[in-house]
């Protein structure tokens, strides 16, 4: 029977990244739902948190992680990301990967919000398409590895379809690859592996409003939550404070929070300051105060945006930083050197995700999870800024580690069956897909976005269920299509989030409740 030694979902970072490294000791299978290169990464813009200057220390860095997190972190896991980054950006760099330099010849260093010191690590204001790019390159030229395009990865394959009941409470559930459709012919194919990495990146379009490109529909997560793996602390949705204001664009164009680690500053449409109001740290407070003020303010003025000054800096200092936003906001009038950036929080980070230990392993065997779909306990209630990427390089490396060690010794069992498409029915009305999909979006912005309320949460849990019987009965009746697939899983990790935001009964990070404004002592994690 044919399978592969290592299938990896997913061709962001986090999936390139272990794909390089597991074709050293076998054969390495991409599935990606779009063009190669289409992933969260391709649009990161700020860099790369990581501790390279003399100035800065490991100590700092974990600090400042650890603050953000607001004391959800879990600790050991920050310390080995932050003192395992530095090795693992050189590999980045080693395969190619450029990154900007002072006239010194020493990394140019940026700061962001939550850093107590300039480490990130950038290319201009497109760190992610350079590294994409980077690895893509590398990936094309390495003869163990395949990538199939255009492959959406629909369900895990265990012992389900193998007619055997799964008691999740036992813990017994393996992985043996997936079924996935083949957008080209629309037929559904299985794919068997002996270990799988699940690599999907995030959920941002479970809102209506998102700095996320479309790919980013938490199919990942809702796949391993259907075959009953574990997710954790998914109520934590990081809102990014500064997506430019531009309506009916979709998704949202980001302002990199660079900027204001570069002098930017949020003001009032009438030029006043206004975050001394809520954070010593002013602009440069962390991603969950500073969404939090900017909603607030625009509560207060009925406006749908504020704005971010950074007029004071040169021209060419504005252009040689940030050239893809100068560019982007010229497009739409807007002369940043000259004019203030309307700039409106947006759905931007999921610090949640498939629950893994210190080497990536997921509650399911021989199922890894990595990258923004996997919840390591770096994030915490909420991620300090680029640690995003450093945290996929940490644990493609250890998952790397792990799963080369006793891949060989894992069988495939011959009888998995064919998908089956008996009694489904070609459909002919996207459209019912597309409207339960903006309906599921609107009720997470309304209701689950960054102020919440217990009245809120159960009016947006009601709403949801209708769509999501409709949607579940439609799907068991219907021919499937990647829209189909993403509305389910939009609806199934918009359902986790609220459960989980209804679970949590404090204020902490990214969740904000009205009802429970304070922390509780000794915090929990949420786990399905
Ligand atoms: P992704 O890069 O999102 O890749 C996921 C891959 O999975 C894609 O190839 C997708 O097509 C594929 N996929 C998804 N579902 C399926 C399916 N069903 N079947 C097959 N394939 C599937 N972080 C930082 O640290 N620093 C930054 O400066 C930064 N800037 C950002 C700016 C923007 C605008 C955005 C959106 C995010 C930013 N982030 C940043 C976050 C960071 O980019 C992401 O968290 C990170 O790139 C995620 O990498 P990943 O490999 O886990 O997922
Ligand atoms: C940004 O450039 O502001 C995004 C950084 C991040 O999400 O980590």
């Amino acid at each position: 029977m044919e399978h592969v030694d290592f299938l990896v979902v997913g061709s962001g970072i986090a999936g390139l990244n272990f794909a390089l490294k597991a074709a050293k000791h076998g054969k390495v299978l991409i599935v990606t739902k779009a063009n190669a290169d289409e992933s969260n990464t391709k649009y990161a813009q700020g860099g790369v948190a990581v501790v390279v200057d003399k100035e800065d220390s490991f100590d700092k860095h974990i600090e400042d992680t650890l603050v953000a997190g607001d004391g959800l972190c879990d600790k050991h896991v920050v310390s080995i990301v932050v003192e395992e980054g530095p090795a693992r950006i050189q590999e980045i760099i080693d395969y190619g990967t450029n990154f900007d330099m002072t006239n010194q010849g020493l990394f140019d260093l940026a700061k962001e919000g939550g850093h107590s010191e300039h480490r990130v690590l950038h290319y201009k204001d497109i760190t992610g398409f350079e590294i994409e790019r980077a690895l893509l390159e590398q990936i094309n030229s390495d003869p163990n590895i395949s990538i199939l395009t255009h492959y959406f990865a629909i369900e895990l394959i265990t012992q389900h379809h193998l007619g055997k009941f799964v008691d999740k409470s036992s813990g017994d559930i393996t992985c043996y690859g997936i079924y996935a459709l083949n957008t080209r012919n629309n037929s559904v194919e299985k794919i068997l592996s002996r270990v799988t990495v699940m690599a999907t990146g995030g959920a941002g379009h479970i809102y209506s409003n998102t700095t996320n490109p479309i790919i980013a529909t938490g199919d990942g997560i809702a796949m391993v939550y259907r075959a009953k793996g574990k997710v954790r602390n998914m109520e934590f949705i990081q809102f990014h404070p500064t997506a430019l204001y531009n309506p009916g664009e979709y998704p949202s164009f980001l302002i990199s929070e660079a900027v204001r680690g570069f002098g930017g500053v949020l003001k009032r449409r009438n030029g006043d300051e206004f975050m001394h109001l809520y954070d010593e740290r002013l602009s440069l407070a962390p991603r969950d105060i500073v969404a939090r003020a900017i909603d607030s303010e625009m509560k207060i003025s009925g406006d749908d945006f504020v704005y971010l000054d950074i007029r004071h800096r040169s021209k060419k200092d504005i252009l040689s930083h940030f050239p893809n936003i100068y560019a982007k906001c010229l497009s739409i009038g807007i002369d940043m050197t000259r004019d203030m950036i309307p700039v409106t929080p947006a759905a931007h980070y999921m610090c949640g995700g498939i629950m893994v230990d210190e080497h990536g392993r997921s509650s399911i065997r021989r199922m890894y999870a990595c990258g923004e779909c996997s919840s390591t306990g770096l994030h915490g209630a909420n991620r300090l800024a680029s640690n995003s990427l450093l945290e996929a390089t940490v644990f493609a490396h250890r998952i790397f580690e792990d799963a080369v060690m006793a891949f060989k010794d894992y069988e495939i069992p011959s009888d998995i069956p064919e998908w089956d498409e008996t009694d489904t029915q070609l459909l002919n009305e996207d459209i019912l897909v597309t409207h339960n999909l903006r309906e599921t979006q609107k009720i997470m912005s309304d209701y689950v976005g960054i102020v919440r309320s217990d009245f809120r949460l159960e009016r947006a849990m009601r709403r949801l269920g209708l769509l999501y019987d409709e949607t579940e009965s439609f799907y068991k009746k219907t021919k499937l299509s990647v829209k189909l697939c993403e509305l389910r899983n939009v609806i199934q990790t918009a359902y986790i989030v609220i459960k989980s935001a209804m679970l949590r009964k404090e204020s902490r990070g990214l969740h904000f409740t009205t009802d429970y404004p304070d922390h509780r002592e000794d915090p929990k994690d949420t786990i399905f």
